[in-house]
């Protein structure tokens, strides 16, 4: 059971608000649930549900859009306690016509922006909100909803969270507290497994680093990988292999052996010996995992995406390098998804003019998958991208065969309108 301290109980019993109070119950339940005993100071929050939602508006009634701006007001009726930065909207709200958002969708966009700058959040609306200058330092505690950004931040920056989902979040928010459980706490980020990377394996790609993250998801499960055998990589690879092992399975962290913080050789991260669950990842693991994500060659493909995590400035320099000057085939869409403080970036750059001379569209705030034109997107048949994570949730999501590839062998199918 958690104790509380004067100060946390306090905020129960109301001294900040009944929102603060409710917001308290919640997290000292969740805590009691996971089997917290106290409660730890929250430097960095990540909340998700602080955008015109999808689910709200697909078809809502007006009464029920002004419920959710009333909740949102809720959320945001004080100051919040820490840095806090939004998830990922549903739309673009500079670009509405991509999929025809409509008028109400964007008031209440508005709305929500001046409600939550009034309590101090950024409304940064990505899932990476590391390349919008909110980067955690080592050992801060956070309380981030993003799935593939929890695996980042604890992983590649050192920096402490656990999982957490829309209310958790916004209530440490408000708050300024959370359960210390799980990843929080030094046991609670030990490994449990051994993934050893063999020599016939090629780090080379990002994509290559999906399926690691991917295949490292699927034997954690919800525990905590290690892997060994891996080089320094560049933040896309990261953010790759962070969304594959979030995808496929409950990953919170990965200790990649001389990369993580925390794991600077094989015998500080296991140092009673490796453990006896050991997994050799070769070629043959390689194909494997790709298999699902794979079609004949030929196979007709309508929609080539990228983006998934929020597309880097560098990401934009290479997609342009290869389509510049050239023009997507008849029929297949082509989307880039970004933060909207790289799309600025890209804008200046002329990235985006490259992208749309090509007959591609850019937007900012979203992505398929967190969409408000459902419509629009269920009428996908088949997906190329470069994205594990998109991939492995489009098929069920968005009901589309997804097929994984390199930037570049995405690219030849928005030439060819197949997949090589
Ligand atoms: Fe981001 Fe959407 Fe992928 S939220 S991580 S682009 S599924």
């Amino acid at each position: 059971m958690i104790t509380l301290s004067q100060e946390q109980q306090d905020i129960l019993d109301g001294a900040n608000g009944q929102f603060a109070a409710k917001c308290m119950r919640w997290l000292v339940n969740w805590g009691n649930a996971m089997g917290a005993t106290n409660m730890i100071r929250v430097d960095n929050v990540m909340p998700s549900n602080l955008a015109a939602m999808g689910h709200i508006l697909d078809g809502a009634a007006k009464g029920q859009i002004r419920d959710y701006l009333g909740f949102v007001k809720e959320c945001c009726g004080s100051r919040v306690k820490c840095t806090t930065t939004q998830h990922i909207a549903r739309f673009d709200m500079e670009e509405p016509d991509i999929f025809g958002i409509d008028q109400e969708q964007l008031n209440l966009q508005k709305e929500i922006i001046e409600v939550a700058r009034g309590a101090g959040i950024n409304l940064g609306w990505s899932c990476t909100p590391y390349l919008q200058g909110v980067v955690p330092l080592p050992g801060q505690i956070c309380a981030w909803t993003e799935s593939h950004a929890v695996v980042f931040i604890n992983s590649f920056l050192g920096a402490r969270t656990t999982r957490n989902g829309g209310e958790s979040a916004i209530a440490a928010a408000v708050t300024g507290w959370v359960p210390a459980f799980g990843a929080l706490r030094d046991e609670g980020r030990k490994p449990q497994l051994l993934i050893r990377i063999m020599d016939d394996v090629s780090l080379d790609d990002d994509l290559d680093w999906g399926l690691l993250g991917y295949y490292a998801g699927i034997k954690a499960n919800i525990r905590t990988p290690a892997i060994v055998g891996a080089k320094p990589c560049r933040i896309e690879a990261a953010k790759q292999m962070c969304a594959g092992a979030a995808a496929s399975g409950g990953v919170t962290m990965i200790h990649v052996v001389g990369v993580t913080p925390e794991a600077p050789t094989l015998e500080a991260v296991f140092p009673e010996g490796e453990p006896e669950e050991c997994y050799e990842y070769g070629a043959t693991q390689v194909a494997e995992t790709l298999e699902p994500f794979s079609a004949q060659p030929g196979h007709p493909v309508d929609t080539v995406y990228f983006g998934c995590p929020h597309a880097t400035l560098q990401e934009f320099i290479e997609i342009a390098d290869l389509i510049e000057g050239k023009h997507v085939h008849a029929g297949v869409g082509f989307y880039v998804t970004t933060s909207y403080g790289v799309k600025c970036q890209a804008k200046r750059m002329g990235y985006v003019k490259i992208i749309e001379d090509f007959g591609g569209r850019v937007m900012a705030d979203c992505c398929p998958l967190q969409a408000n034109y459902y419509e629009k997107i269920h009428a996908w048949n088949c997906m190329a991208t470069n994205a594990v994570k998109q991939a492995h949730y489009a098929r069920g999501l968005l009901d589309c065969k997804t097929l994984l590839g390199t930037t570049e062998r995405c690219v030849r199918a928005a030439l060819n309108g197949y997949w090589e």
